[in-house]
C-alpha cells in the first residue's frame, strides 16, 4: 500500500481529538505521535544540522550536537554549481539520518530584495533562476538519502525588521515573477516534502492564513503534493490557517490550537474534512521517515569536513586580481593581518548556528603551506570593548609586520554581533577601524591583498586602491583551509557574485522602501531587484551581480540559439581556457526583449553552467533556457504569457560582461481578452473581429473616417479610447454594444 493511503487508513482510526493534535507539535522540534502514526523530528537547518541537545527551544541556540558546518547559502550558491550544491545536500542528508531526523529546515531561497537583511547569509542570491536552481539541487541532495525538507520562508520573507507583522505590499507581477518564481522551481523540479510558510503578511494578509497562497498557489497550480508547516509560531489565528492550508503548527502550543480546532468542527465552522486532510499529510511525511532504514554507521567527520573543504573552496570569489598578485608563491614573505585570520567568521547567527565538529583557521593552513615564518598580527579587536591606546598598538603592529613582507594578506569582515537572523542591518559599511587600518596596510605594502568574511554584502570604496580581494563570504568550517588552498592557488577560484556589490546603500532598489513602517513594506522599486535594477537604470556599482575571476583565462566563441521542438531555448557557446592552469568558467545566459509590451529589466538571468576546463582544451557548453522562464506574469488574465517577438540572447561572465549575443524568434502565447466598452481602440483594432465589426459599424454610421483614416496622428491619438466613448464620434450605443457582441461571440 503506498504511503498515502496507509497515511489515510492511519488517520481514520483516530479521534477528532487525535487529529486535530497531528496537526501541531509535540513539544518544540517533533511532530506528535497517535494511533499507527509516529511521532518524528524536524530540526534546523540549513547549512548544517542543528539538533539540540538539553534546552528545547530557540533559547538553547548554542547546545547542538556536533555537525559539519558547510558553507551557508550565500557562499554556496556562488559556486553556481548545482551538482556541488547536491553533493553537499546528501551529506546534509546522510548526517540528519544518523540524527534520526526527519526534515532538515531549509534550503532558505528568499530573495536577497535589500543588502540590509539581516538574514541574507541564509539566501542564495538577488535572482530567482539562481534560488530555485540551486535550491532544487540541494533538495535534491538532502531528500536522497531518506531525509525531507522545507523549502523556506514561502513568501516575500525579504527582512527581519517587524518580521512577524510586517505586511510585504509587492504587485502581483512582481510577486510572480521575483518572489514566488524560485519556490515555483523547487516545488516543480525537486518536489520537497514541505514547505514553510512565512511570518510576514503579503498585501496584507498572513502568509499562514493565505489561501491563496496555500493552496490556490502552490497546490492547484504547481502541484505541491507535500506539508505545508508554519514557520516557528507563524499562526496567529489556528483555525484560519487549517482552512487555508497550513497543516501543521510549530512548535507545540500545548493543546490550545488543537482545543481550538475540535471546537470549530464541533460549532461546525469547519469541516471535519480538513482536518483530516491535514492530519493526513502529517502522517504521510512522519510514516515515510519512519520507513527510512536506520542509519547507524558513525559520521565520517574526515570525509564531510573535506567536503566542506572543496565546498567552501568553490565559493570564494576572485573579486580582482592585478599584477599576478595572486596566486601567492609558496617562497614569498608573506604578512598576514587581520583578526578573522585567527578567529574565522565563518557562519551566521540565529536559528541556523551550527556546532562545527571542527574548525579550520586560514592562518594555521597559510603556515602550513608557506612556513612557520609568515608573520601575523590582528591588527583589530573583534572585542567592541577595546580602548583606543589597543587600536592604535595593533594598527602599528601590522603596518610593521606588512611593511616587512612581499605581499600582505588582510582579513578584513563584519563582526559576528553585526548581522544576524532576528535583526536587519543599519548600512552596508565595514567597521571604520578596519578601513583604517587597510589605509595604512596599503600604504606600507601596496601588494596588499583583501580577504573579506561576511554574511550581508559589503561596499568597497578600496577597490581600486588594493591589487587583489578574495571574497570569502562566510564559508562554513573548513573555510580557513580552503582560503589558503585558493590563495596559494591549489584550488582555482571558480566562485560568482549571486549578489551586486553597490557603490553605495543610497543606489540599492530598495531604498527608501526599506523596512517600511507601521506594519508595511512597499516593494517599490518592482521587478528591478538587484543587477536587474543597476543594469536597467546604467547605475555604476562596484561588482557586478555574476562577476568572478579564475587564475586562467578563457576565450568565449561561436554563441548560437535555437528554438526547440517543446518551445525551449538551447543556447551553445565554445569556451577555451587560453592560460596555463586548470579552471572553471560559470556561462551565464540572460534574455532581453526590446520593444516588450510590458515593461522589463534590460536583461534578465535564465540559465547557467559551469564548465571545467584544462590550459588550452576548449568545449562548447550546450544550456537550455526553457520557455516557462520567458513567461511574464500578464496581470490581465492572471497567467504566465510568453510574449511573441525576438530575444536577445546575451552570453556572459556577469550581467556587463557580455562575451557574445545573438537573437531568436518566437511565437507568443495566445492572450484571449474578452472585448468590452472599456476595450481601447488599440485593443479593438488587434483583435481580429472585433477590429472588422467596429470598422463596419463606423462605416455604416458616418464615422468611418476614424477607422479607415491613414492618417496616422488621428489613430494614435484616439488608440486609448474606450471603445464605449465611440458615441461623441456619434456611433450609437447599440451599435457598440453589437460589436461588443460580435467580438466575443
Ligand atoms: C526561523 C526558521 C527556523 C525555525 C526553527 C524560525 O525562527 O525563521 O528559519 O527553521 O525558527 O528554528
Amino acid at each position: 500500500m503506498s504511503i498515502p493511503d496507509r497515511a489515510a487508513d492511519a488517520v481514520a482510526a483516530l479521534t477528532l481529538d487525535q487529529k486535530a493534535a497531528l496537526t501541531s507539535g509535540a513539544d518544540f522540534w517533533t511532530t506528535t505521535q497517535a494511533g499507527d502514526v509516529p511521532s518524528v523530528m524536524l530540526t534546523d537547518g540549513p547549512h548544517g544540522l542543528r539538533k539540540q541537545r538539553r534546552s528545547a527551544d530557540h533559547l538553547g541556540l548554542h547546545d547542538s550536537v556536533p555537525a559539519t558546518c558547510f558553507p551557508p547559502a550565500v557562499a554556496l550558491g556562488a559556486s553556481f554549481d548545482p551538482e556541488l550544491v547536491e553533493r553537499v545536500g546528501v551529506a546534509l542528508g546522510i548526517e540528519s539520518a544518523i540524527e534520526d531526523v526527519a526534515v532538515l529546515l531549509g534550503p532558505g531561497i528568499n530573495i536577497k530584495r535589500s543588502p540590509l537583511c539581516g538574514r541574507n547569509f541564509e539566501y542564495f542570491s538577488e535572482d530567482p533562476v539562481v534560488s530555485g536552481v540551486i535550491g532544487a539541487a540541494w533538495v535534491r541532495g538532502v531528500q536522497s538519502q531518506g531525509v525531507g525538507t522545507s523549502l523556506k520562508h514561502f513568501a516575500a520573507n525579504n527582512q527581519e525588521t517587524d518580521r512577524l507583522r510586517v505586511s510585504s505590499d509587492v504587485d502581483p507581477r512582481t510577486l510572480r515573477e521575483i518572489y514566488l518564481r524560485g519556490f515555483q522551481r523547487v516545488v516543480a523540479d525537486a518536489r520537497p516534502w514541505t514547505v514553510m510558510c512565512s511570518y510576514n503578511r503579503i498585501n496584507g494578509v498572513h502568509a499562514s492564513e493565505d489561501p491563496w497562497l496555500l493552496t490556490s498557489v502552490l497546490r492547484d497550480e504547481w502541484g505541491f503534493d507535500g506539508l505545508v508547516v508554519s514557520d516557528w509560531g507563524a499562526v496567529r489565528d489556528r483555525v484560519a490557517a487549517l482552512a487555508a492550508g497550513l497543516d501543521l503548527d510549530m512548535p507545540s502550543s500545548d493543546g490550545r490550537a488543537d482545543a481550538e480546532v475540535v471546537a470549530a468542527v464541533k460549532e461546525g465552522r469547519i469541516d471535519e474534512r480538513l482536518v483530516d486532510r491535514s492530519a493526513a499529510r502529517v502522517a504521510s511525511m512522519a510514516m515515510r521517515a519512519a520507513g527510512r532504514a536506520p542509519v547507524t554507521a558513525p559520521l565520517d567527520v574526515d570525509a564531510h569536513h573535506a567536503l566542506a573543504r572543496e565546498a567552501a573552496g568553490r565559493s570564494i570569489v576572485l573579486l580582482k586580481n592585478s599584477d599576478g598578485v595572486l596566486p601567492l608563491s609558496r617562497d614569498a614573505r608573506i604578512a598576514v593581518v587581520g583578526a578573522f585570520a585567527e578567529h574565522p567568521r565563518f557562519q551566521g547567527a540565529g536559528s541556523s548556528l551550527i556546532n562545527p565538529t571542527r574548525l579550520d583557521d586560514a592562518l594555521t593552513h597559510i603556515r602550513a603551506a608557506a612556513g612557520p615564518d609568515v608573520a601575523f598580527a590582528p591588527g583589530f579587536s573583534l572585542e567592541s570593548t577595546a580602548d583606543e591606546s589597543t587600536r592604535v598598538r595593533l594598527r602599528a603592529e601590522a603596518v610593521a609586520a606588512a611593511a616587512g613582507a612581499d605581499v600582505a594578506v588582510l582579513f578584513l569582515g563584519l563582526p559576528a554581533p553585526t548581522e544576524s537572523e532576528g535583526f536587519d542591518r543599519t548600512g552596508i559599511d565595514l567597521p571604520a577601524d578596519q578601513l583604517a587600518l587597510l589605509d595604512e596596510v596599503r600604504g606600507a605594502n601596496p601588494r596588499t591583498v583583501v580577504v573579506l568574511s561576511h554574511g550581508g554584502v559589503v561596499a568597497l570604496p578600496f577597490a581600486g586602491d588594493v591589487p587583489g580581494i578574495l571574497d570569502g563570504s562566510l564559508l562554513g568550517q573548513a573555510g580557513g583551509a580552503a582560503t589558503a588552498d585558493v590563495l596559494f592557488g591549489d584550488v582555482d577560484p571558480s566562485a560568482r557574485l549571486t549578489e551586486t556589490v553597490p557603490v553605495r546603500i543610497e543606489d540599492t532598489p530598495a531604498f527608501g522602501n526599506f523596512p517600511g513602517e507601521y506594519g508595511h513594506v512597499r516593494y517599490g522599486e518592482g521587478l528591478l531587484v538587484g543587477y536587474r535594477w543597476y543594469d536597467t537604470r546604467d547605475l555604476p556599482v562596484t561588482f557586478p551581480f555574476g562577476h568572478g575571476l579564475s587564475y586562467t583565462t578563457f576565450d568565449w566563441s561561436g554563441a548560437s540559439a535555437t528554438v526547440a521542438g517543446n518551445g525551449d531555448v538551447d543556447v551553445r557557446v565554445t569556451v577555451t581556457n587560453t592560460g596555463d592552469r586548470t579552471g572553471r568558467e560559470v556561462v551565464q545566459v540572460y534574455t532581453g526583449l526590446e520593444d516588450s509590451a510590458v515593461s522589463r529589466p534590460v536583461r534578465e538571468l535564465k540559465a547557467f553552467g559551469v564548465v571545467e576546463l584544462a590550459p588550452r582544451e576548449s568545449r562548447e557548453v550546450a544550456l537550455t533556457v526553457r520557455r516557462s522562464d520567458l513567461a511574464y506574469w500578464d496581470v490581465r488574465v492572471d497567467a504566465w504569457i510568453v510574449e511573441g517577438g525576438r530575444y536577445r540572447i546575451d552570453v556572459a561572465a556577469s550581467s556587463r560582461d557580455l562575451r557574445g549575443t545573438v537573437e531568436v524568434d518566437l511565437d507568443g502565447d495566445e492572450v484571449d481578452l474578452p472585448i468590452a466598452r472599456d476595450s481601447s481602440l488599440a485593443e479593438v483594432f488587434a483583435h481580429p473581429v472585433a477590429a472588422d465589426a467596429l470598422r463596419a459599424a463606423l462605416a455604416r454610421h458616418g464615422g468611418g473616417g476614424i477607422a479607415g483614416s491613414g492618417d496616422e496622428d488621428v489613430r494614435m491619438m484616439l488608440a486609448s479610447f474606450p471603445l464605449g466613448r465611440m458615441s461623441m464620434f456619434g456611433l450609437p450605443g447599440a451599435a457598440i454594444d453589437e460589436v461588443v457582441v460580435a467580438a466575443n461571440r
